[in-house]
């Protein structure tokens, strides 16, 4: 990416919705307990949408948040990509929805189904874009309401996940800023291990597909882990031997927030202390393609990154897929 124009993160903004789902909350749900959930996960707390919110409404207040730190309004935007697994609906996009609301008229719109790893798939993609010259200011928005697909009566996933979007402008920056490398990958052999089986053309949504709770998130989690702990080695060894750096140059690591447990393995791997590692997942529990730009927009939000810093993004989910990025900020 050395001779290409420099593009990076121009603009950021998050939206939780109100709505706090405790661990305590959750005790008198299902058969489950504080305990078991913060030695387990690190998460205590996560945020819920009101029955009136759909993905669209969250990406809408982040983006709107984002827009304003940018400087910009929808008009300027030529691109507009949503990451999610809970669109509103299976069409229209997220992305349509919002370039209506946001008054984007003109700009491509589209979603992005890279489940957890959905947000670097995106940043990647209208990065590539805009150094090709084919657009220049886009907006990336990871945005989930994963209690709409989440099983109320399953402890192995319900008190894992939770609603909220973080959106970020991406445009020219200057020079020595910006991106440096991007890692994307899938492994397509193990779908099955975390999926919504029911509801598409495989099997379309019936009173049977209901009944069975083929709606829902299913997921293999001790599997899963396992490919969270070696991916997450993986693509950051990998992203930063792309972008010629090595781990001693990170500044801050913004992983994905799944689980405590997964995120200080990739801490040890990288030899990195805690104050270079951003860990929200306490707060607001896996929330899918918005766990990253929340922590990322969180730790600007606290003055953690100064220009100049690099900083290296990693997630992975469903597909199963991976994304990292190392970004100087
Ligand atoms: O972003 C998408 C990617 N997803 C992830 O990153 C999730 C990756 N996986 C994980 O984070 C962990 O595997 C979990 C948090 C899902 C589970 O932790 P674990 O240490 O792997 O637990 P386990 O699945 O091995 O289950 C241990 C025990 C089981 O009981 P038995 O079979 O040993 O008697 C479970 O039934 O814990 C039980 N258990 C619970 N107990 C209390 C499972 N869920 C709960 C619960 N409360 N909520």
């Amino acid at each position: 990416m050395n001779n290409l124009r420099p593009v990076g993160i121009i603009g950021t903004g998050k939206y939780v919705p109100e709505k706090i789902l405790t661990n305590s909350d959750l005790e008198k749900m299902v058969d489950t307990n504080d305990e078991w959930i913060v030695s387990r996960t690190g998460i205590k707390e996560r945020h819920i949408a009101a029955p009136d919110q759909a993905t669209s409404d969250l990406a809408y207040e982040a983006a709107l948040k984002a827009l304003e730190s940018a400087g910009m309004t929808g008009s300027d935007l030529d691109l507009i990509i949503v990451a999610t697994i809970t669109p509103d609906s299976s069409f229209p996009s997220t992305a349509c929805i919002l370039q209506d609301k946001l008054g984007a008229k003109g700009a491509a719109a589209f979603d992005l189904s890279a489940a957890c790893s959905g947000f670097v798939y995106g940043l990647a993609t209208a990065t590539s874009f805009i150094q090709s010259g084919m657009y220049n200011n886009a907006l990336v928005i990871g945005a989930d309401c994963l209690s709409r697909i989440t099983d109320y009566t399953d402890r192995n996933t319900c008190v894992l996940f939770g609603d909220g979007a973080g959106a970020v402008v991406v445009g020219e920056v200057p020079e020595g800023r910006g991106f440096k490398a991007f890692d994307l990958g899938a492994e397509g052999a193990g779908g099955s291990l975390l999926q919504i089986e029911g509801g598409g053309s495989r099997l379309p949504a019936s009173a049977e597909t209901v009944e069975n709770k083929k709606h829902y998130i299913y997921m293999n989690g001790r599997e899963v882990f396992k490919f969270a702990v070696r991916v997450m080695g993986t693509a950051t060894v990998e992203v930063l031997r792309k972008a010629g750096m090595d781990r001693t140059d990170v500044d801050l690591f913004v992983p994905h927030q799944a689980n405590v447990r997964i995120i200080q393995s990739a801490m040890q791997r990288l030899e990195l202390p805690e104050e270079k590692v951003v860990v929200n997942v306490d707060k607001y529990a896996n929330t899918s393609a918005a766990s990253i730009p929340l922590a990322l927009v969180e730790a600007a939000e606290e003055g953690r990154m100064k220009a100049g810093d690099t900083v290296l993004m990693v997630g992975f989910g469903g597909g199963l897929t991976w994304g990292a990025s190392v970004l100087v900020w």
